[in-house]
């Protein structure tokens, strides 16, 4: 009795493990080219039909060029590649993006709740800042990191770049998910919409209600 409970116990992990490890869904064709102005809602996007998705949506000059970093408050530009941006990822579970920093810039503290992500720093160097969860006590992982250097991060912990160089640097990322998200940490805290109550924010920073106001007000126009 004992025995065949063990026995189920081990198969049912076994049969789900792979649900439970996978990023996005499998995909059931060769491609599947984002229909992105469909009004059906599915888990990612409708397939285009096939005799309508070309070779235009398997291939993609977006990162071969990146955005004025200088042009940001924050000293950086992110060139998205995701499947809004890049149709012909559908359905495969990967995506990338091109960062481009001004010295001194930065990616700042973020989060993607759905994708794991490898970098790649093509030009300059790059802090790269990974914070563990509490399980690890929070430890700061960092490195200087420059060109032909790569990086790892594990899917949902917080994580930013910075410019330490004196010239512009680059780095090339990508994602297990079509569709990656992202949950800037001070937006999210100082700039949400509505905004978060000061009092708790004062509360849960240890701090006077008028710090909390004071940064709210840089985050008033958005990123
Ligand atoms: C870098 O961390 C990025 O998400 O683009
Ligand atoms: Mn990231």
């Amino acid at each position: 009795m004992e025995f065949s409970k063990t026995l189920t116990a081990v198969i049912t992990a076994l049969l789900l493990a792979p649900l439970l490890m996978a990023a996005d869904p499998d995909p059931l064709q060769d491609f599947c080219v984002a229909d992105l102005g469909s009004k059906t809602s599915v888990n990612g996007y409708p397939c285009q039909p096939s005799s309508s998705a070309g070779d235009e949506f398997l291939f993609s000059s977006k990162v071969a060029k990146g955005g004025d970093p200088s042009s940001n408050p924050n000293g950086s530009n992110v060139t998205e590649l995701d499947v809004t941006e890049w149709p012909g990822v559908n359905t495969l579970g990967v995506s990338m993006n091109r960062v481009d920093f001004a010295p001194g810039g930065t990616n700042p503290p973020h989060i993607h709740p759905r994708a794991t992500e490898v970098g790649l720093v093509t030009r300059g160097e790059l802090l790269v800042g990974i914070i563990g969860s509490l399980d690890s006590g929070n430890r700061y992982y960092s490195r200087v990191l420059r060109a032909g250097e790569t990086f790892v991060i594990p899917r949902g912990l917080m994580h930013f770049q910075f410019n330490v160089g004196q010239a512009e640097a680059t780095m090339v990322v990508s994602f297990n998910s079509q569709n990656p998200g992202i949950i800037f940490v001070p937006l999210t805290m100082f700039g949400s919409s509505p905004p978060i109550p000061t009092t708790v924010l004062a509360k849960a920073l240890r701090v006077d209600a008028e710090v909390v106001d004071l940064i709210k007000s840089k985050f008033a126009g958005g990123y």
